[in-house]
């Protein structure tokens, strides 16, 4: 997958997945990187799908209806991308913490519910629930940051008390930021992430 790498300070032992929303790249979340984690390896991965030239990480059938069938597929590719980048940069398997937005939180999310132990947690701004209706593996030590809108008409907000309650289920520990600037990725959701971030690291 096309990607940037970059390696963090000596002896870091985390490395973010940034995952951008759709139409970004993987330049988009680096600013977010360094709020959270200055010292740690970052790997930023651009979606293998395109919407009309916008990259996204799976396909949807329309807004809010995901074509689940790709979301099975990209996930697995992207959770086999992962195995091999930590090869490729000798960073630590066990130790990515997701970064991402609205479509990128999304494939993250779709990690979680698809496979053990794919990250040790994810910071989710926007997200919405990838897949009903399967047996999530079990997620014991997994910590989950989600920043949602109240009002965001694309992720709507009862899409983040079900992912939170999907999650918590599966025993994953999940934090909720509620803002009220629609789908906008804030400077404050992403200092609350930070901060979360720093008892969780
Ligand atoms: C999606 O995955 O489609 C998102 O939740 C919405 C978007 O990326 O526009």
């Amino acid at each position: 997958m096309k990607h940037i790498y970059q390696k963090g300070a000596e002896g870091a032992s985390n490395t973010l997945l940034l995952l951008h929303g759709t139409g970004g790249t993987e330049n988009d979340l680096l600013p977010l990187a360094d709020m959270i984690d200055k010292d740690a390896n970052v790997l930023s991965v651009r979606g293998n799908v395109s919407e009309n030239g916008m990259p996204r990480f799976f396909k949807r059938l329309a807004e809010g209806v995901f074509d689940i069938e790709d979301l099975i597929f990209r996930t697995k590719e992207l959770n086999e991308f992962l195995d091999e980048a930590a090869e490729q940069y000798n960073f630590d398997r066990r130790n990515i913490i997701a970064v991402g937005y609205s479509n990128g939180a999304n494939i993250a999310a779709s990690l979680l519910f698809h496979y053990r132990d794919p990250l040790k947690g994810a910071i989710l701004h926007h997200p919405m629930v990838p897949r009903r209706g399967i047996e999530l593996p079990g997620l014991s030590g997994i910590n989950v940051f989600m920043a949602a809108g109240k009002n965001d008409p694309i992720c709507p907000a009862q899409e983040t008390i079900d992912l939170q309650q999907l999650l918590e289920d599966a025993g994953a520990s999940v934090s909720v930021h509620w803002e009220n600037f629609g789908h906008q990725l804030t400077r404050s959701e992403v200092e609350a992430a930070a901060s979360w971030y720093s008892n969780i690291k």
